[in-house]
Formats: C-alpha cells, structure tokens, sequence
C-alpha cells in the first residue's frame, strides 16, 4: 500500500482561481493487479489549458514518472513515462495511457523538458509553425506569450528557420531573455505606450504568419499590422480564460477580408502521429546548441495550485513545472 496525494477542485472558478478553489486528499492506493504498474511523479506540469479542463471534469495533467512497482511488462520497475492522470503524487495505471519516455534520452536532459520543450508545447510550436502557418525563410513572424513554454519555442525554431522574429512579452526581464535567444525584436506588452506603435516599429514591412497564443486586445490590435494574405495559427487565447463574461469585439472579419488572411485554430494533438520524429528532432536541435531551454521550478507537490495560478499571472519565463 502506498499513500497518495491528490489535488482535486471543489468549487468551480469563479473568474481566477482562488486557494479555496482546491483541496488536497491522502488515499490508499492497493498493490497493482496484472497488467498494472504503480507510478510515482518525479515533475507535474502546470499548464493554461488546465484553466478550462478543471470546469468540468477532475484536472488532467502531464507528468514524468517513474514506476515503482509493476505487473505490465512493457514498463519495467525504474522506468520513466509521461502520464495524464490527474494531479496525483502516485498512480495505478494499465498502461494505456502511458507514452514512455523517448529511448535514448540523453542522462545530462532533466527529464521535465519531456513536459516542456521536448513535450506537448514544443510540439505545439513546431506544429503551429510547420503544419499551420507553413513558415518560409526570410519571412517575419509575430509570436506573443513569447517567453511562455510555447511561445520562446516558437520563436527559436522560427529563427532556426531563418525568419525575423518578433516576440511580446510581460515584463523587462521576459524581454531581456527573448533577445538572449535571438529574437529580432522584443518588447513588453505592458508598459509600450501603444501596442499598435510598437508592433509597427518592431516590423515596419508588417508580418506575414502570427503564432497567437493571447488573443482578445492583442488580437484586435495586431491583425491590421498583417502582411496581405497574412497567416494566423490561433494556438491560445490566455488573455480570455478567466473571463466570467465573454469579451465582446471589435470583430475581426473586415480586416480579414481587406488583407485577405488565413486563419486556422489547431490543438497539437493533430498531428501526434508525427511526435516520435518530432521529438528527435527537436532534441537533436537542443544538444546541438539551437535550441535553448529554461524552467520556472515550483518545488513541492503541495504547491501546484500556487504554480498554477502563478503560471496564469504570468510569474514564469520558460516552462512552469512542479518537482516533487
Ligand atoms: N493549441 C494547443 O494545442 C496548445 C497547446 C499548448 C498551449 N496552448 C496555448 O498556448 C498559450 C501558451 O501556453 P504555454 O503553455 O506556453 O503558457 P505560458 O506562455 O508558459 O504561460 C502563460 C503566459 O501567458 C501570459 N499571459 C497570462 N495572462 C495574460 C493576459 N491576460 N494577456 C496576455 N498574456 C497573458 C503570461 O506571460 P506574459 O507575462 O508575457 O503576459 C504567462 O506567462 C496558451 O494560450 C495555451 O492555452 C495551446
């Protein structure tokens, strides 16, 4: 028998989530049965989908585990995989919703990037960028979010593709960290004295693909600095999730028509036929040097709710993950 912890919500969001919002339960878990394995989180991932997955249903995350104890073969006692099981220190599985950590996964890579850039948002971004907008060199991109786990990605392999990158971002160090990665032209959304001016002087030519991660405002400003036959991939819109009441226009459709631009909504989940190869890729690319990673750590389990709503303020640069 092992004790597990669990987060679970018992009061709906009302607007941002609130401590009261959550609680924190102990359990006994049985031995597994054939078949089974016993998991226990080595990182949790804090994500802004969460926001709404939590309405209706017990929170559904990513986390690296290790097995503990096991009665399935295919996960052998010290194994590592990425679980979506909820917000649980341990776990009993069948195994069937299990994705095993990639094989040869370099010992000197901490095994959170397999939540974060070599994971579901740096798939996100390669597959906005690869399958959506279709990116060609020499072409400018416009990336918000941009020091997020989604976002500084796209703007990395944006410039690995040999476009100019402009990136938003919410405070001065956000920026400084953009232009350490390469990024063209960075600014912070929240004290340029007008967002349209400095989307104009960051790309006077205007922008071809926009990797929208905010939506909202940003998105109402930014659609008249498109290129004519623009392209949007809508990723996210953190900028509404926690609206109680849904934001109202200026709607896009003229300014659409006028410059004529594509705009296409996707989930990675897509495409996830492709992740094996992806995810090679993307780690060749970090061990060569062109992609760089950082963390913002929450440590403890008992803290998740706090690097939740820590991650929507904004509190993280780079991926926002919970060690245990
Ligand atoms: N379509 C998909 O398959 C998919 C998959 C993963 C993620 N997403 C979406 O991609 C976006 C980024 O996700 P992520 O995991 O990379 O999160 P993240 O960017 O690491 O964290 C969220 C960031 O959003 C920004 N933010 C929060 N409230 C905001 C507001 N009101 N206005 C503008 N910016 C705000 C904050 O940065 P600032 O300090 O810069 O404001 C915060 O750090 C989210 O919209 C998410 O839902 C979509």
């Amino acid at each position: 028998m092992v004790q597990a912890k669990s987060w679970v919500m018992v009061k709906h969001f009302d607007g941002f989530p609130k401590d009261s919002d959550f609680q924190l339960k102990v359990e006994e878990l049985p031995e597994p049965k054939d078949g089974e394995v016993l998991l226990e989180a080595v990182f949790l991932s804090v994500d802004p989908y969460m926001r709404w997955v939590f309405w209706n249903k017990l929170p559904e995350y990513c986390k690296t585990a290790e097995t503990l104890s096991s009665k399935n073969p295919a996960f052998p006692v010290g194994s590592h995989v990425v679980s979506h099981c909820g917000w649980r220190s341990h776990s009993v599985s069948d195994g069937a919703d299990l994705i095993p950590i990639m094989a040869d996964w370099p010992s000197d890579v901490s095994l959170s990037l397999a939540l974060g850039t070599i994971g579901m948002p740096g798939l996100t971004a390669l597959y906005g960028i690869e399958e959506v907008l279709g990116l060609q060199k020499n072409e400018t991109l416009l990336v918000n979010a941009a020091a997020g786990a989604v976002g500084n990605v796209v703007g990395q392999i944006a410039k690995i593709k040999g476009c100019k990158v402009v990136g938003s971002a919410g405070s001065d160090a956000k920026v400084a960290y953009l232009r350490e990665l390469g990024f063209d032209e960075a600014f912070n959304y929240k004290t340029v004295p007008s967002l349209e001016e400095a989307l104009k002087k960051a790309a006077p030519e205007g922008y071809d693909c926009l990797f929208e991660n905010v939506g909202g405002y940003f998105s109402t400003v930014a659609l008249p600095q498109m290129k004519t036959f623009g392209r949007i991939a809508v990723c996210g819109s953190i900028s509404t999730y926690n609206d109680g009441t849904p934001q109202t226009g200026p709607y896009p459709h003229f300014t659409m028509i006028v410059k004529q631009l594509k705009m296409e909504g996707f989930t990675q989940n897509r495409w996830q036929h492709k992740n094996p190869e992806s995810l090679k890729r993307m780690m060749a690319w970090l061990k060569e040097g062109k992609l760089k990673c950082r963390e913002h750590v929450t440590k403890g389990f008992e803290n998740m709710p706090a690097a939740f709503m820590g991650l929507l303020r904004g509190d993280n640069i780079g991926k926002a993950v919970v060690a245990v």
